[in-house]
């Protein structure tokens, strides 16, 4: 399956949630799970994850028309958890309007080799950014609790529904929910006309200190109120009830089960 997280703008904590969000499913399921950071410019998923990959999205979709679809997880770099990280390139502009085919090809070669592709789109909604939606069984939309951010929210769900998104592909996180406290989420999905499917509170010092040691949150023993609220949404997405995750080991690899060994990740 895919996992799209888009921002309603930028410093809203998509890549925060994409990350957080791709490792509790790794963790909770064992399956091979893969992250997609599709920023043109620098981006920031190997950034939170303390890695420094050698390929990126660019390396990928430019040799894809011509290798076997399945090396594209040559280009992958892994995460200590277990997740498996395709980066962004550190130039800007690029993947662009002309890298469409491109992006899809991947994703779909991603999607056939990974029982998860969670992947962060930012918080624009480029070409590749509106193909990344289509593909998606879930676009998960990042607000924070202000005006511009719920204005923006509006928008932009008239937006990815253009894109061919239905309704019951959209999810709304409200990122940062108990900093600011003007707003209230009950006030928030009265303007709105719209329910929010879940909220994560800020905590700062967390995030930061997860992002400082190149981890995802679950694997800190701090705030276990923040942990709780990013596992929610994971076991929400990946269908694994709470109380349960999914013993490590098997009769069969889930490398195995999905084509992963043969391509000797
Ligand atoms: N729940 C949260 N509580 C506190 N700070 C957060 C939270 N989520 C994200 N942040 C912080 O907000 C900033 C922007 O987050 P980031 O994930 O990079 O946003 P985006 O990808 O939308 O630009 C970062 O400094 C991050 O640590
Ligand atoms: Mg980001």
């Amino acid at each position: 399956m895919i996992v799209s997280y888009l921002g309603t703008k930028g410093g809203t904590g998509t890549t925060t949630l994409a990350v957080n969000g791709a490792a509790d499913i790794r963790r909770l399921t064992h399956k091979p799970t893969v992250i997609v950071d599709l920023k043109a410019g620098p981006g920031d998923v190997s950034l939170f994850l303390g890695l420094r990959p050698r390929h990126s999205v660019l390396h990928a979709i430019d040799h894809l028309s011509w290798m076997d679809p399945g090396a594209v997880s040559k280009y992958v770099v892994h995460h200590q958890c277990g997740l498996h990280v395709l980066a962004c390139a550190d130039e800007f502009g690029r993947p662009a309007s002309r890298d469409v085919e491109g992006i899809e090809q991947m994703l779909r070669c991603l999607n056939s080799l990974y029982d998860f592709v969670i992947v962060d789109v930012g918080s624009t909604l480029s070409t590749c950014g509106a193909m990344a939606l289509q593909l998606s069984d879930t676009v998960m939309l990042v607000a924070n609790p202000d005006v511009p951010c719920l204005r923006n929210l509006q928008r932009l769900i008239d937006a990815v529904k253009l894109t061919g998104v239905g309704a019951e592909r959209l999810k709304i996180v409200l990122n940062r929910a108990s900093e600011f406290g003007v707003l209230s989420t009950a006030q928030i999905e009265r303007v709105l006309g719209l329910g929010i499917d879940y909220s994560v509170n800020s905590d700062y010092r967390t995030v930061a200190s997860a992002v400082n040691s190149g981890v995802p949150v679950s694997t800190l023993r701090a705030s276990a109120e923040l942990h709780h609220q990013l596992e929610v949404i994971a076991r929400a997405l990946c269908g694994v009830p709470a109380g349960r995750a999914r013993p490590a080991g098997g009769d069969r690899s889930d490398d195995e089960e999905s084509g992963l060994a043969r391509h000797q990740l």
